[in-house]
């Protein structure tokens, strides 16, 4: 269900009643071109920290593109990111001076403007969710950072949220468009070059332990309750929001097992588009410092088909093996037994996954055309669900049983409550 009357509306609207304003220095077409601006997705930034400042830059790049807006409850990150925005735009022009990015602390002053299209939001992992689901709320589309939710729970929310409102979502997981030889791993498994399929193995790095919880006041200039958001009130330490915290404290992330395992993981299920039904694992929580999710976790488990499946820690890799050879890919390249595999062209008439070579050109383009993205919500909420189903399995320490039509931990109530986490009000999904 997509709504493509409504968006083209605000986008023309847009257009006519706010170009005086938000350009006082340089006209519109010194900057993008004569091309209407229907023909272009206004973008706000939620959240600008060192992944968020990645994307704008990519974002900043593309002609389809018009970064509007930015939003960070660090004072300074969201200045230094509209400042950003705004050069780049006077550096496109080649002279004057560009105005027309505002500067926000709440998301939800940005997510009002009626002039805005699509966000891009690479917040901390507890966050992610939240945020897609009001932003799709309000009309926008969404481009969200890997892993997806803190919760199973939180996953189906924004995939019902994404499809309930026709709104266009892209995943980070960008190795689908950046690393196309991984697309083409999983093309040769999907057309069957590796005979049938036995296992498929992951691998993604292991997190890190430790962390100071040693209690200091919030800088000045950092809305540290809008950063916890529905995250547990904790005192503030440099550790939870500057250092490694936000990737590896259970309150903000279940960890690297999603934060890197999406990667992986969304390979695997690209190239199989199921997953396990078992799982069982041994890992550590860390019982020292402030860091507790789990480290060197070993999962194994089984899809309904038989096929075998593992996750391990390690240098990022997803192992396809069949019948008939293997097939490993990695962000970083591909190798095959036997190697001849890597010369395949996939004929005409066979399954191509490939697409746009720029994840978040792919993004815009759908959000003009209205297509589904490469990393859709779909198969964004699978893999995230291997992440989970592998964390809670080491966390209770049972084997897991995962009913993939109910999508729900049959047989154990204790393990099927862990699908849930809770959140602080007035936070919810
Ligand atoms: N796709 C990739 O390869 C990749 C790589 C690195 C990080 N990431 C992901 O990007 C996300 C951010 O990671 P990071 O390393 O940039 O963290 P970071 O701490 O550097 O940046 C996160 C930013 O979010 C801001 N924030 C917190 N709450 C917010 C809210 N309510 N509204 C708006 N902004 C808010 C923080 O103030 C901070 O500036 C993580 O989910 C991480 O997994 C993805």
């Amino acid at each position: 269900m997509h709504k493509t009357p409504r968006r083209s509306f605000l986008r023309q609207a847009a257009a006519l009643a706010g170009t005086a304003a938000v350009f006082p220095s340089l006209a519109p077409s010194s900057v993008f071109g004569a091309a209407a601006p229907s023909k272009r997705v206004t973008v706000g930034h939620i959240a600008v920290g060192g992944q968020g400042s990645g994307l704008m830059s990519g974002f900043l790049g593309l002609p389809q593109g018009q970064s509007i807006a930015v939003c960070d409850p660090i004072r300074e990150r969201r200045e230094q990111a509209a400042r950003r925005v705004e050069q780049a735009y006077a550096a496109r022009a080649g002279q004057g001076a560009y105005k027309g990015c505002k500067a926000t602390g709440d998301f939800r002053e940005l997510l009002a403007r009626a002039d805005l299209d699509a966000v891009v939001i690479a917040s901390p992992d507890h966050w992610h969710v939240p945020l897609a689901i009001a932003a799709v709320r309000a009309g926008k589309d969404v481009y969200v950072e890997k892993p997806l939710g803190l919760s199973i729970e939180q996953d189906k929310a924004l995939r019902e949220a994404v499809h309930l409102h026709g709104a266009v979502l892209q995943y980070g997981t960008q190795q689908r468009s950046f690393s196309q030889h991984c697309g083409f791993a999983c093309e040769l498994v999907r057309n069957g070059y590796i005979g049938e399929l036995k296992a498929v193995h992951v691998i993604a790095p292991n997190g890190a332990t430790g962390g100071k919880a040693a209690a200091e006041a919030p800088p000045e200039g950092l809305d540290y309750d809008l950063w916890l958001g529905p995250a547990p009130v904790a005192p503030y330490a440099k550790d939870r929001v500057f250092g490694e915290g936000r990737w590896h404290i259970y309150d903000y992330a279940i960890g690297f097992i999603a934060g890197w395992g999406a990667h992986p993981l969304d390979i695997a299920h690209w190239g199989y588009p199921r997953i396990p039904v078992e799982y069982e694992g041994t890992g550590r929580i860390p019982t020292e410092g402030l860091f507790d999710t789990v480290v060197d976790w070993d999962v194994r488990g089984r899809y309904a088909s038989g096929v075998e499946f593992t996750l391990k820690t390690g240098p990022d890799k997803t192992t396809f093996v069949g019948s008939e050879g293997w097939v490993a890919a990695s962000r970083g390249g591909i190798a095959a037994e036997p190697e001849s595999l890597l010369q395949v062209k996939i004929k005409p008439g066979e399954l191509r996954l490939l697409r746009d070579n720029h994840h978040y050109r792919d993004f815009l383009d759908c959000v003009l055309t209205r297509r589904v993205p490469v990393s859709d919500i779909d198969s964004a909420v699978q893999s995230d669900f291997m992440s989970h189903l592998g964390d809670i399995a080491i966390r209770s320490g049972r084997k897991i049983q995962w009913d993939p039509a109910k999508e729900t931990i049959v047989g154990d109530e204790a393990a099927a409550r862990m699908m849930h986490r809770a959140m602080r009000a007035p936070w919810t999904v």
